[in-house]
């Protein structure tokens, strides 16, 4: 028997992370045939994710340039989609959260009139610009999509208020399945500096910061923010992997390139960046994903940003709103260092985003909409 072709499209190190466990779900379903299209937006990032989880791409694209812009990303994903859907014809795509490869594979899919899973469907923070263009690429791919696995039940609710078409199931997170195979008490880091790091008698921060909209004055304000905090307090120290964007490792190594106990690595496999979290004392992050690991691993996470499109760990209490403005990181970074009941209130494991089987209720999802099974899956609840 025709094996039902469902083929995840991803480019970038956050949507591997996030469909790593997928692709391995489906592969072990009997009736399926899981494929991976890499467009290869990030390079040396995604090869990363691919060699932890030993995934190997049946199509890559290749399509990243140094400084590549939206339209390079999104055109030659399309083109280079062409092909592959012409060769392999795929009865369903899976695309992943908000990037220019989500948006561009999706279109995709599309054009061939091939039905589109939306993984991380129904982020929203209602403004056009912020995350830029993350905002605007979830929506649309919200209108193109049949299947909308939505991680929280706040997301299936902005999506059913939007009327969208198609699906909508309440599956939980994946980042919170993958986290299940790669956080481990006995981990020994490969890193020198998280290797030589005292995390009982050091207090370690983990910082990353990479968005777009934080690009120029917002992120000068964050790097000078860190470089403030730390100054008086010895016991203190920075992790920073610094994202490989030309615009990020500018702006980083300028103003914390030669700050005592601020460490500024190159990005650090997903294995060291999970384990790192769940020994640091807290974290500090414009990044989408390690707000949603943070919780889980009962760390404090303070939002490099306006708005968060992941109110649930916000509202958990685990999460704040730290925006881009240097005085305020500094003093909402303070309170935690300083205030040990400020701390202890933030830091508690919360679970909002997954229970670790949202890969499990998503491939269910699959195999019930397209008639492979009769069992529907049941939505997660924390
Ligand atoms: C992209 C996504 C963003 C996601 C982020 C995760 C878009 C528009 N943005 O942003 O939503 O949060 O990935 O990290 O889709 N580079 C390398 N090697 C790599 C990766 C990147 O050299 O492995 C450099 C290249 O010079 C590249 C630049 O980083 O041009 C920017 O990469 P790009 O994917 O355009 O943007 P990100 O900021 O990574
Ligand atoms: N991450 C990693 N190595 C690093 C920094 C981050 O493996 O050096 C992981 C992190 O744990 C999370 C994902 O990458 O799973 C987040 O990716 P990123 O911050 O690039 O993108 P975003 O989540 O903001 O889209």
């Amino acid at each position: 028997m025709r094996k039902f072709k469902v083929m995840s499209v991803f480019g970038t190190r956050p949507e591997a992370i996030k469909m790593a466990p997928l692709v391995r779900e489906l592969a072990a379903r009997p009736q399926i045939e899981s494929l991976c299209c890499v467009t290869g937006q990030h390079r040396e990032m995604l090869r990363s994710v691919m060699e932890t989880f030993q995934l190997q791409a049946n199509y890559d694209l290749d399509i990243m340039e140094p400084q590549q812009t939206l339209t390079s990303i999104t055109t030659k994903t399309i083109q280079g989609m062409d092909n592959v859907l012409e060769q392999c014809s795929p009865d369903l795509i899976l695309v992943h959260g908000d990037t220019s490869t989500t948006f561009a594979g999706a279109l995709s899919a599309f054009y061939h009139k091939i039905p589109v899973g939306h993984v991380e469907a129904g982020l929203r923070t209602y403004d056009k610009y912020s995350p830029y263009p993350e905002e605007m690429n979830r929506v649309l791919v919200s209108d193109m999509a049949d299947l909308h696995f939505a991680p929280t039940k706040t997301n299936a609710e902005n999506l059913r208020r939007e009327a969208i078409r198609g699906r909508i199931f309440v599956t939980g997170n994946t980042a919170i399945d993958a986290m299940r195979t790669t956080v481990r008490s006995d981990y020994r880091f490969t890193t020198d500096i998280l290797n030589r790091l005292d995390f009982r008698t050091r207090r370690v921060i983990a910082l990353t910061c990479h968005r777009r909209e934080n690009y120029g004055r917002p992120m000068e304000n964050i790097m000078r923010a860190i470089r403030d905090l730390i100054s008086n307090r010895p016991d203190v120290e920075v992790v920073y992997p610094v994202h490989l964007s030309p615009r990020v490792r500018e702006c980083a190594f300028s103003i914390l390139g030669h700050v005592e106990r601020v460490h500024l690595i190159d990005p650090v496999n997903v294995e060291e960046m999970h384990n790192l979290m769940a020994r640091c004392y807290m974290v500090m992050t414009d990044s989408g994903g390690l707000q949603e690991e943070a919780p889980a691993l009962g760390r404090p996470v303070l939002v490099l940003r306006r708005e968060t499109e992941r109110p649930e760990a916000v509202a958990a209490g685990t999460a704040r709103l730290a925006g881009v403005e240097r005085s305020k990181i500094v003093a909402m970074s303070s309170e935690l260092l300083d205030d040990p009941r400020a701390y202890a209130k933030m830091a508690h494991a919360v679970n909002p985003y997954g229970d670790g089987h949202a890969c499990q209720r998503i491939a269910q999802a699959i195999e019930w909409h397209f008639g492979l099974s009769q069992t529907m899956p049941e939505d997660f609840s924390p």
